[in-house]
């Protein structure tokens, strides 16, 4: 589906997505400038010091790792191939933004390895999940963006800031959550609970009789719950706003044809908190499951967008309607990306029908506290949110904490668990 909005809206939002599509292909030069700085900083020491660091191993660790960023860079590259699949024209007449040392630190590493960067490939085919409208909250204030040029001379391509790559290297992250099996153990405390919750509420529905109930999964992120759910036998929808998501979360659902068929290395960012090699070099395989393996007849779709412009409208598209017309929502890891958690929790009491059910499980990381950008975020507690839904219309049961960790790398010495908020709620009004 097009980008519908105003025509600055449509500007804007394709001028976000030429600046994601960007970073992507920065990433190399980036990355691997980055780990130049430890090889640099090396030949600062006095010999006898490079001496005993190489006798460990330091200046190969420095090396493997420029190797891992360039097997990165080249499943990246794929990802963002064919980026007309999203309805954006991109101005192929750039130049990549290299500073003049980054450049050097690249075209040495890519030397050293002889490993050329991966070109862009055009054969793949049209999308196979829809898309409407996307706004996201990703950075858009960047003063690095397309400028005008001389007739004649390519103009610089954006500059990707450091929270842009650091929304790429989580994507790298988040592709191990959902598409490896390193990734069961997080799954396994997130999803299945929430899989386990709408099996019991449909548990008199025969499992061939699934495909009539409609499940949305808002914040799908790359979609892994929202498939188990289809899987299943649900009709499953997602729904996700950040380009870095979408594009990942196609790539991996529609041009992926074999178990196993890439491998990353999502933690060579860092050399923090690693107790050896493996921990920061160890490779990941994905995906661990055949995106394509869904059964004959399935019901999956992934819907680009901000849930609250989609969902949340009162003015609906007919032949699309939203009120009253989904029988589960599944909220995983993100009621709290809420500026205004009241409206999030009226939508989906809007949009389910009676007596369907709302499944959360997730902590409350205010994503818009402390914001830069003057938009409003109100914050409640866990007891506040609760209260609010009851108020709302819902009656929450089978209430309980789950420890899990979100995108750790589980064998870094520092990890974040938190006690994610279980739940399962009724609408009953
Ligand atoms: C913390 S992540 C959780 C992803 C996934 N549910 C999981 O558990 O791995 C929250 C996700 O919600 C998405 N998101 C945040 N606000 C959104 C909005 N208003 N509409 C759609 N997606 C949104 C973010 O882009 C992000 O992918």
């Amino acid at each position: 589906m097009p980008f519908t909005g105003t025509d600055a809206q449509i500007e804007e939002e394709q001028t976000h997505f030429a600046n994601v599509i960007s970073t992507f292909q920065q990433y190399a030069p980036y990355a691997l400038y980055a780990n130049n700085r430890r090889r640099k900083d090396f030949h600062t020491l006095p010999l006898a010091d490079r001496e005993l660091l190489e006798s460990l191993g330091y200046k190969e660790r420095i090396n493997a790792v420029d190797k891992a960023i360039m097997t990165n860079a080249d499943f990246l590259n794929l990802v963002i191939a064919n980026p007309e699949i999203f309805g954006h024209d991109l101005d192929e007449d750039e130049e990549p933004h290299l500073d003049e040392h980054e450049g050097e630190a690249s075209r040495q590493a890519m030397h050293r390895h002889d490993h050329p960067q991966a070109g862009l490939h055009n054969s793949l085919q049209g999308p196979s999940h829809s898309h409407s409208q996307s706004h996201s909250h990703e950075s858009h204030s960047q003063s690095h963006g397309p400028h005008d040029h001389p007739h004649g001379a390519k103009k610089k391509r954006y500059k990707p800031s450091e929270h842009d790559m650091d929304k790429l290297r989580s994507t790298l992250k988040q592709l191990v959550r959902d598409w490896s099996v390193e990734g069961k153990s997080e799954r396994d405390l997130c999803y299945e609970p929430m899989k386990e919750a709408l099996l019991q509420h449909f548990s008199d529905i025969p499992a061939e009789e699934r495909r009539n109930f409609r499940v949305l999964v808002p914040g799908a992120g790359l979609g892994r719950l929202a498939w188990d759910v289809a899987n299943l036998g649900f009709a499953c929808q997602g729904n996700e706003f950040s380009h870095y998501m979408l594009l990942a979360s196609f790539y991996m659902l529609n041009r992926t044809a074999q178990v196993n068929q890439h491998t990353i290395f999502p933690y060579v960012h860092s050399f923090s908190n690693n107790p050896n090699n493996d921990a920061l070099l160890r490779p990941i395989a994905i995906p661990d499951v055949l995106p394509s393996s869904l059964p004959d007849g399935s019901d999956f779709s992934l819907v680009a967008g901000d849930f609250e412009e989609i969902y949340g409208s009162l003015d609906e598209d007919p032949s699309e309607p939203h009120s009253g017309q989904w029988d589960a929502v599944l909220t995983c890891f993100f009621i709290d990306t809420a500026k205004n958690i009241v409206n999030y929790l009226r939508i989906i009491h809007r949009i389910l029908a009676p007596g369907g059910v709302w499944v959360n499980l997730g902590p409350l990381l205010w994503h818009w506290e402390g914001n830069t950008s003057n938009d409003p975020s109100v914050e409640l507690t866990l007891e506040e949110v609760k209260t609010l839904a009851r108020k709302i219309g819902f009656e929450i049961s089978n209430e309980r904490t789950i420890d899990t960790t979100y995108t750790n790398n589980a064998q870094s010495m520092l990890g974040y668990v938190y006690h994610a908020a279980f739940w399962t709620a009724t609408k009953i009004i």
